[in-house]
């Protein structure tokens, strides 16, 4: 749902309250529906090795895993090639659901897989189960409250399970990406392609200023778990709620729910001129 004209200027004062429902956030389901068109055998293999990169093969054979936020569905259907035993996924976005319904159903999983409509915030294992892997692949820094969104996920993990997340890494420029982001998400279209333009004007300089070549750069972008360089520009653009984190604090609040790192992918605070890239962490529940 749309914001009403005379709401139109209220997302400037949209409560903390706000920002967990799906109206505050950017309508990242229209961008997952577009790129969805994208998806092929390459890029699927590309976002295989995304999750081999974390888990090893062996521990998502007969594994039952949970994708919250799966935005396209392509990585819950990377899951499913690497054999796990059943999928669920959940999105807040009913776009991101039904391009995940319909990427999930075109491969003929045979795996049993729901996706629903769901907020991180609903997910309730006593209601849904728990999971052996729990995934959220750059979805709870989008929620509106990422340390309550990491809790909840972590709550869907099994004993001895494996909760697997990425984090836009903190920025200097976190605060100038946050009110950019806010009015971008709320801007008509015109405005979002003019902001785009400008963004890829700006990168393409800076790799030549850098010595790389944009193409080679922009036609590689694949090789990021089967990402596209444009959607990606977009969703970064307006991808809010935006919230950061730095490893340590990830530690510490994963430590304290009983979770120790088997892997992290993480690097210091940057300056993020041109955004911030996801720290990713793979965490172990305690076995009881
Ligand atoms: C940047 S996309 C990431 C999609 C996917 N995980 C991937 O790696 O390609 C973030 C996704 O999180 C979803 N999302 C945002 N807030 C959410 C919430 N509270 N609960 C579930 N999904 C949410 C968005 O709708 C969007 O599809």
């Amino acid at each position: 749902m749309g914001l009403q004209p005379r709401d139109r200027w209220e997302f400037l004062v949209v409560s903390e309250q706000n920002l967990k429902s799906v109206e505050s956030h950017f309508a990242f389901g229209k961008n997952w529906a577009s790129y969805a068109a994208l998806i092929d055998e390459p890029r699927i293999e590309e976002a295989t090795r995304g999750l081999l990169k974390l888990v090893h093969a062996e521990e998502f054979k007969g594994r039952s895993f949970l994708d919250i936020g799966c935005g396209s569905g392509l990585h819950a259907l990377a899951a499913y090639r690497l054999g796990v035993s059943r999928i669920m996924a959940v999105d807040i976005d009913p776009d991101s659901v039904a391009t995940s319904r319909s990427v999930l159903a075109g491969s003929g999983a045979r795996t049993p897989w729901r996706c629903e409509s769901m907020s991180v915030f609903d997910l309730d294992p006593a209601r849904h189960g728990t999971f052996d892997i729990v995934y959220s692949w750059g979805v709870l820094h989008h929620t509106g409250n990422m340390w309550e969104a990491i809790g909840k996920a972590a709550s869907m993990v099994a004993p001895n399970g494996l909760l697997v997340i990425a984090l836009y890494r903190r920025t200097r420029m976190d605060p100038f990406w946050k009110v950019e982001k806010r009015l971008y998400a709320h801007a008509p279209r015109a405005i979002q392609s003019l902001v785009r333009a400008t963004y890829v004007a700006a990168f393409r300089l800076a790799t030549l200023v850098t010595g790389r070549s944009f193409r080679n750069y922009v036609a590689n972008y694949n090789s990021s778990r089967g990402m596209d360089f444009y959607h990606d520009v977009h969703d970064w653009l307006g991808g809010y709620p935006y919230e950061t984190a730095l490893a340590p604090e990830v530690e510490i609040k994963l430590t304290k729910l009983g979770f120790e790192a088997e892997r992290v992918f993480a690097r210091p605070m940057s300056r993020g001129i041109f955004g911030s890239g996801c720290d990713e962490y793979v965490y172990r529940a305690a076995t009881v």
